[in-house]
């Protein structure tokens, strides 16, 4: 959600934070602020908006110090406004305090701090914190101490840095249901909610776990769980390069990860089927023969865009492993009082394994002695963590917050999975699997050749920019993938756009369909061509517009669409991998002709810490 960096050492610590924000923006950001120690005291800037208009008050009114945590809001409590924004403090600066997550008490506290004589400035959970803290510190207890006992007292999801004007060497982090890495340099030390934050100065990392509290110096770093015990904790070492965090020479972070697709869906394929080998290496994960044996219920569950990939997972296992599959969203999920035990399998499918409604169905199904086998991009994060397997898909960090290479990985790992439980169950017979290695091993190249044509959709988006409603339509396969193409739209272009089920429009839906209305029709799946096609025909009939998503040679559409976009043939479990890069471009290129914040778009964050 919002984003966090940390500093202590021996440089000035404002370009340090600055340059951490930058790297964060993208999780929240619609305001920043830093709190620095001068060794003397605490001063802090803050500023609503974009980074840029915190740098330019940084360099009106520089601020020094080898002490400084960081912050970029995404907010939840409060509008976003200069007094909103982090850090907060206490009200004669003593204590500093940055925060991602939501204190779920803080009406209480705040009402019996007021009482006590405490002034509140701004509208957000956060500066109950910091006020706590000085509480507590201000009754004779040491800073440690004091955060101790203020953290016995909130509840709710937070990673916090805070600093105290008395301790001008130590800077404290704690975490609690939102990540936060502390990172480990030579005479140094960082802190960080994301890693890419801190990858410039450091690879390697403690992960902090929940309840534990990090007491950092310039030359030391100590964790304690809430006992106050220390706890060792092994060092991390990140894998990944900086270069996969920063843009590459394209526009747009989704650009160079939308292009990045061939690549990490060779890697998923090559790590997992060898070439010499005629099955699925899924090392680590227990889903052989004799774990499916005491598994009657499997769920899928996630958000957002990993939801959509969960749906095509869903989809497949039930296609060629025959076992029933529930998909749901996380934030139902974990409402319904799902049925579990020790006989169900969860599959939880998240980009950063941050996401709190999919972390907290992970848990409940744990409490429930259910299996889980997370698909996760970010190592680890806390879904990777709490799993009792993982599909790492490795697909680099992803920046842009809509997300594009993420989904063709979940995808493509969420195939693996169905095939791989189809074999071990008897559906699907060596030779079977052979043809589809060979379709898996064709797919980046696949992928490259829809890329290269992108003009196509590129034209597509400055033909149709003017679209008010947008409708994606497509049966089966298509129809999942009318969903993630649908929401592209929404994110990034600000437009109005819905998917719905080819067949199911003429109940209703089809009543918004008038002149000009955008219909993209996607129709890879050829055995439903037919049906689809006489869809197509109703809103023609209706004066939409229609653009087809189809396949190559197939020339059923001629006179009934306005425009084709033809996509390489593929096996049909694959194609829909296929069928959404074009969704995915198309979307893309709406959004920058209309100028949007595509990296950024308003009011979304790219990993949801909070319900
Ligand atoms: C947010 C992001 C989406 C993402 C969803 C789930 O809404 O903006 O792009 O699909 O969260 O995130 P996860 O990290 O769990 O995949």
């Amino acid at each position: 959600m919002c984003g966090i960096v940390g500093y202590i050492g021996r440089q000035q610590a404002p370009p340090i934070l600055m340059e951490g924000l930058s790297k964060l923006e993208y999780r929240g950001y619609d305001s920043a602020g830093i709190a620095v120690h001068d060794g003397h005291k605490i001063n802090m800037l803050k500023a609503e908006g974009k980074l840029k208009n915190l740098a330019a008050k940084l360099s009106e009114n520089p601020v020094e110090g080898c002490v400084g945590i960081g912050h970029t809001r995404w907010a939840t409590h409060g509008a976003p406004s200069d007094v909103n924004s982090h850090p907060h403090t206490s009200e004669d600066m003593t204590i500093a305090v940055v925060h991602n997550g939501i204190i779920e008490n803080y009406l209480s506290i705040k009402e019996e701090l007021s009482a006590k004589g405490y002034r509140f400035v701004s509208e957000t959970d956060t500066e109950t914190v910091a006020h706590l803290i000085d509480f507590y510190y201000k009754a004779g207890n040491d800073f440690f101490d004091s955060v101790f006992m203020a953290l016995d007292r909130i509840e709710g999801a937070y990673a916090l840095g805070i600093l105290c004007k008395d301790y001008p060497d130590t800077l404290i982090a704690v975490r609690k249901n939102c990540p936060l890495v502390v990172g480990i340099g030579e005479g140094e030390n960082f802190i960080a909610s994301d890693i890419p934050a801190i990858l410039h100065h450091t690879r390697d990392v403690y992960f902090l776990d929940d309840n534990e509290i990090a007491v950092i110096k310039t030359d030391d770093i100590k964790i304690f769980d809430r006992e106050k015990n220390t706890v060792e904790r092994e060092v991390f070492n990140v894998k990944w390069d900086i270069d996969a965090a920063e843009k590459g020479g394209y526009e747009h972070f989704m650009i160079k990860e939308i292009n990045e697709q061939p690549k990490i869906v060779q890697d998923v394929v090559s790590r997992r089927i060898p070439e010499s080998s005629d099955t699925i290496d899924l090392e680590g994960i227990n889903l052989r023969k004799e774990d499916l044996e005491k598994i009657n219920r499997i769920y899928v569950v996630a958000c957002g865009t990993a939801y959509h990939a969960g749906l095509i997972g869903k989809h497949l296992i039930e296609k060629v492993a025959r076992i029933p599959v529930v998909a749901d969203v996380a934030s139902e999920f974990r409402y319904k009082d799902p049925i579990l035990d020790e006989h169900t399998l969860l599959i939880v499918v998240s980009q950063s394994g941050e996401t709190a409604d999919t972390l907290e169905a992970l848990r409940i199904a744990k409490r429930n002695n259910a299996r889980v086998l997370a698909v996760v991009n970010a190592v680890g994060s806390s879904i990777a963590r709490e799993a009792d397997d993982v599909f790492y898909i490795l697909a680099g960090p992803e920046i842009s917050v809509a997300s594009t290479k993420a989904f063709s990985a979940q995808v493509v790992a969420l195939e693996l999975i169905a095939f791989h439980i189809a074999m071990e169950v008897g559906k699907m017979t060596k030779e079977e699997f052979a043809e589809i290695k060979e379709e898996l091993y064709a797919l980046p190249a696949k992928i490259s050749t829809i890329l290269q044509k992108d003009k196509i959709e590129k034209l597509l988006a400055e033909k149709y920019l003017q679209s008010k409603n947008v409708f994606f339509i497509g049966r089966g396969l298509d129809y999942l993938i009318s969903m993630e193409g649908s929401l592209k739209l929404k994110e990034i272009a600000y437009l109005h756009s819905e998917a719905y089920a080819a067949g199911e429009l003429k109940h209703g839906p089809i009543a918004m369909i008038e002149d000009s209305t955008l219909v993209i029709a996607l129709a890879t799946q050829e055995e439903l061509f037919e049906k689809t096609l006489s869809n197509i025909k109703e809103v023609k009939a209706r004066g939409a517009k229609v653009i087809a998503i189809a396949l190559e040679g197939n020339d059923g559409f001629k006179g009934e669409v306005d425009d084709v976009i033809y996509i390489p043939r593929a096996n049909k479990m694959i194609t829909p991998i296929l069928a959404n890069i074009p969704a995915q471009l198309f979307a893309y290129y709406v959004a920058y002709g209309l100028g949007t914040d595509i990296d950024q778009p308003r009011n979304l964050a790219k990993s949801v810490t909070v319900e």
